[in-house]
């Protein structure tokens, strides 16, 4: 079977055309960005925003299932909110609209928790599942609304024809490499670069819901392949940590290490409990225990 994916040389798409690899799927990679030698599957630079590029590529590849996490994330979005729209709405639209009329059956794509909001007392202290939603007040990040947006569009298309479609809310994806984002300092921790001080801009207690890239991609590739019926939303789930947990469960890999934290609490970002329960009935996807999911995310940032 050949899976396309778009994003194919961001931080999640890199491991999950690896992981797609290794399980012997033949990949089609597409990405605005020119990937060079470091994607080894065949490689299309496309715009997602290009709505007749995106409806020829899929044409060309006729993919059994398409992955789409081509997006902007973090302060760009707001920074131009006109480009940042035409690629996370507009390209979530031309690659649902290009799968529909290609006759491709199922686009996996990522979505995220920020669809949920930012802040868990929306929630209570219970965890959070796919039939949770957030208030449109209670949105405080375009990134948050729009995955919401790109939720339900998808769902809007998945009821009309026979696409099926599945929107994976990832936690806070944490792994080396990570280069965009809101959360781009998870990976300072795992990389400090030479440097044994990392400043973390986020209080000690405040908590978050995290997910390595490794278990991200393992759980996107599980979705890809799933001989099962995949649900509209899936979460990943996460570890609920607060920033200094966490900092510590990396101390005691890397002794080296020493953190700083934000003073004052900081407003939060993401809800920070979310039941992956869903994920584990359908896909029977876990993931590895936090330190196992560190020592390997560390490891591979010094290779
Ligand atoms: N990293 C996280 O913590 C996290 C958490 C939840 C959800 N997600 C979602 O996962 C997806 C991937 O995130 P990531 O962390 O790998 O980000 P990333 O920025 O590393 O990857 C995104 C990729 O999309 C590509 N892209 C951007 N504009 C494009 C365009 N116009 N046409 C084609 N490709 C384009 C970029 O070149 C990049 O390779 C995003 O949808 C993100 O919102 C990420």
């Amino acid at each position: 079977m050949t899976v396309l994916v778009f994003g194919a040389a961001g931080f999640v798409g890199r491991r999950l055309v690896s992981k797609l690899m290794e399980a012997r799927v033949e990949v089609i990679g597409a990405d605005i960005a020119t990937a060079g030698a470091a994607i080894s599957c065949p490689f299309n630079t496309v715009d997602v925003s290009d709505r007749d590029a995106v409806a020829m590529l899929v044409l060309d590849v006729r993919p059994k299932a398409i992955v789409n996490l081509a997006y902007t994330t973090g302060v760009a979005i707001e920074a131009d909110l006109d480009r940042s729209t035409r690629i996370n709405v507009n390209g979530h639209v031309n690659v649902l609209d290009a799968a529909r009329a290609s006759g491709v059956r199922r686009v996996v794509y990522s979505s995220s928790i920020a669809a949920y909001g930012p802040s868990q007392s929306v929630y209570g202290h219970r965890e959070i599942t796919e039939s949770d939603s957030c208030p449109l007040e209670g949105h405080n990040t375009t990134y948050g609304a729009m995955k919401a947006f790109n939720d339900f569009i998808a769902l809007r298309l998945r009821t009309k024809c026979d696409v099926e479609t599945c929107g994976v809310r990832l936690s806070i994806v944490f792994g080396p490499g990570r280069r965009h984002g809101f959360t781009t300092w998870t990976s300072r921790m795992l990389e400090p670069a030479g440097e044994d001080q990392v400043t973390i801009p986020i209080a000690p207690d405040d908590p978050l819901s995290l997910v390595s890239a490794g278990d991200a991609a393992r759980l996107l590739a599980l979705a890809v392949n799933s001989p099962a019926p995949l649900p509209p939303v899936l979460n990943s789930g996460g570890y609920r940590v607060t920033a200094r947990s966490l900092a510590n469960e990396i101390a005691r890999i890397n002794p080296r290490v020493r953190f700083t934290f934000s003073k004052a609490p900081t407003p939060p970002l993401f809800v920070d409990r979310v039941s992956g329960a869903l994920a584990e009935h359908v896909l029977g996807f876990r993931q590895q225990p936090l330190p196992a999911a560190l020592r390997a995310e560390m490891a591979r940032a010094v290779r």
